[in-house]
């Protein structure tokens, strides 16, 4: 790597198993632009000096996971509406002064991959969304953009989801419950964005909770379906999708910030996948 190339990095801690520089790097070649993108694992408590270290040496951009996060939030020195909204920050952008500039990426991934890559309409459908943690609160405005009828958001702990729905009521039609209060209600799309499938867990829904012709949604992916896709194929889902297009879709977006270029991401998608059923 030559010493002038502009970096980028993805900073966590484990940070091994993470796909962003593939994505990156096959992102920079289709777009031919010279850059270099690392993961770059900080220890915990030592966030802030790392990146100082990083944007001395070139760094012009980095993407943030866990458990960072809430260091990315603070030591940026301005954040973008979005991330206002979702509280959170997962692309830092280094200005030129030294400046630290949050984004979020997240809802733009998740919509895309939707609407774009999937085909599904958001617009005037019923959604349901499970969970209320950050990953849900990362996504909430991007979906309500999209204006549907309906937005349920349902969490095993209720007063959490209660809380979101308040929290972004002024932005479309959106309710919160506790999951154990969906009984005979049924949604067009059905998002779960809860942390269950990481444990192999499902969250408990009823059969009833699919209309004809609906969508599941896992914002989680893995080599092969989760639990919770699994369940949606054996209880009516039409259509079931993990969430490897979000991932690309989210890193397209920060590729955009950072470059002003925005890739094309079917083959990148495909490249993953084909890589993940094969391991
Ligand atoms: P993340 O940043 O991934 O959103 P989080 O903020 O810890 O992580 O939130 C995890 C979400 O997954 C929460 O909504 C959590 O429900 P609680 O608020 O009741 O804890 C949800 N979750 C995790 N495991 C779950 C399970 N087995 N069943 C149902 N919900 C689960």
């Amino acid at each position: 790597m030559s010493k002038d190339v502009d970096r980028y990095a993805v900073f966590g801690n484990p940070i091994k198993h993470s796909k962003s520089p593939q994505i990156h790097t096959l992102f920079a070649q289709q777009t031919k632009q010279s850059l270099h993108y690392s993961a770059e694992l900080a220890d915990i408590g030592q966030f802030e000096q790392a990146v100082k270290a990083f944007t001395n040496n070139n760094g012009r951009g980095l993407n943030v996971t866990v458990p960072f996060k809430e260091d990315a939030w603070r030591i940026a020195t301005k954040h973008s509406a979005r991330a206002k909204r979702a509280g959170a920050v997962n692309t830092l952008i280094i200005q030129a002064d030294g400046n630290l500039y949050g984004d979020t990426t997240d809802g733009v991934g998740l919509v895309r991959d939707l609407t774009q890559n999937h085909n599904i309409q958001i617009k005037n459908e019923d959604v349901l969304l499970i969970g209320a943690g950050g990953a849900v609160r990362g996504v909430l405005e991007a979906l309500l953009e999209q204006q549907p009828a309906s937005l349920l958001i349902c969490n095993r702990t209720k007063h959490k989801a209660l809380q979101l729905a308040t929290d972004f009521s002024d932005l479309g039609n959106i309710q919160g419950c506790g999951l154990d209060e969906i009984t005979d209600s049924c949604f067009d799309v059905v998002i779960n964005g809860t942390s269950a499938s990481l444990k192999g867990d499902l969250p408990p829904l009823p059969e009833s909770v699919f209309k004809p012709g609906s969508c599941s949604y896992d914002m989680m992916y893995a080599s092969r379906a989760t639990p919770f896709m699994r369940w949606s194929q054996d209880n009516g889902a039409t259509e079931v999708f993990d969430g490897l297009g979000m991932l690309v879709e989210q890193a397209a977006e920060s590729f955009y910030l950072w470059r002003g270029v925005r890739p094309e991401t079917k083959d990148i998608i495909d490249t993953i996948r084909a890589e993940l059923l094969s391991s």
